[in-house]
């Protein structure tokens, strides 16, 4: 199906452009993703920082047949048109404030995607003008519903993966 203002189709889902401050992610029929549960992450990690983009509604869109889960829209930059200095200035903010979701209970899990899956390493995560931005919390897990010992291993992935990405942020 061709969508209309289509902005990417990743993995999982299509995403459309709603206006210049909205986007929403599709769930059609057949996709694995439940979109509740998404929406619930995201709300989540709303209420404790702004390192997740923001929930802003689910619709549903008759013409698409199509679940809409409707979200901030974020306008990324390019990381590699700043100095070193800037960088490591965003990746501290990200630090902390990954730091903070943990403590919160939330671990996002999809910093850095699957080697075997297609695309680019880190395109969850979003330079803006204000810092650096987390997109998709599909497979994010909230602590209080994988209960303490997976989400410590969790956490363990992900501080390697926030190593990996911190590495590639400053050097590439
Ligand atoms: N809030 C957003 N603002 C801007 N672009 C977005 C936003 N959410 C998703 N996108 C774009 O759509 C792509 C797919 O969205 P994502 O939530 O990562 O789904 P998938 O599960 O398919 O990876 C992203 O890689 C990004 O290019
Ligand atoms: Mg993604």
């Amino acid at each position: 199906m061709k969508y209309p203002r289509k902005l990417s189709s990743g993995s999982n889902n299509t995403v459309i452009v709603i206006s210049d401050a909205e986007v929403a992610k599709l769930f059609i029929g057949d996709t694995r993703s439940e979109i509740g549960s998404e929406a619930e992450k995201m709300q989540f990690s709303n209420t404790v920082n702004n390192l997740v983009v923001k929930f802003v509604r689910l619709d549903y869109n008759e013409i698409l047949q199509a679940e809409m889960l409707v979200m901030e829209r974020i306008h990324p930059i390019d990381f590699r048109a700043y100095e070193t200095e800037i960088r490591q200035l965003w990746l501290d903010i990200f630090e902390d404030e990954l730091k903070q979701l943990h403590e919160a209970g939330f671990v996002h899990r999809d910093l850095r995607r699957p080697s075997n899956i297609g695309g680019l390493a880190f395109d969850n995560v979003l330079l803006t003008h204000t810092g650096l931005r987390l997109i998709d919390v599909g497979i994010s897990a909230l602590q209080k519903q994988v209960g303490d010992k997976i989400f410590e291993k969790y956490i363990e992935i992900e501080n390697k993966e926030m190593a990996a990405f911190s590495e590639y942020f400053r050097n590439r």
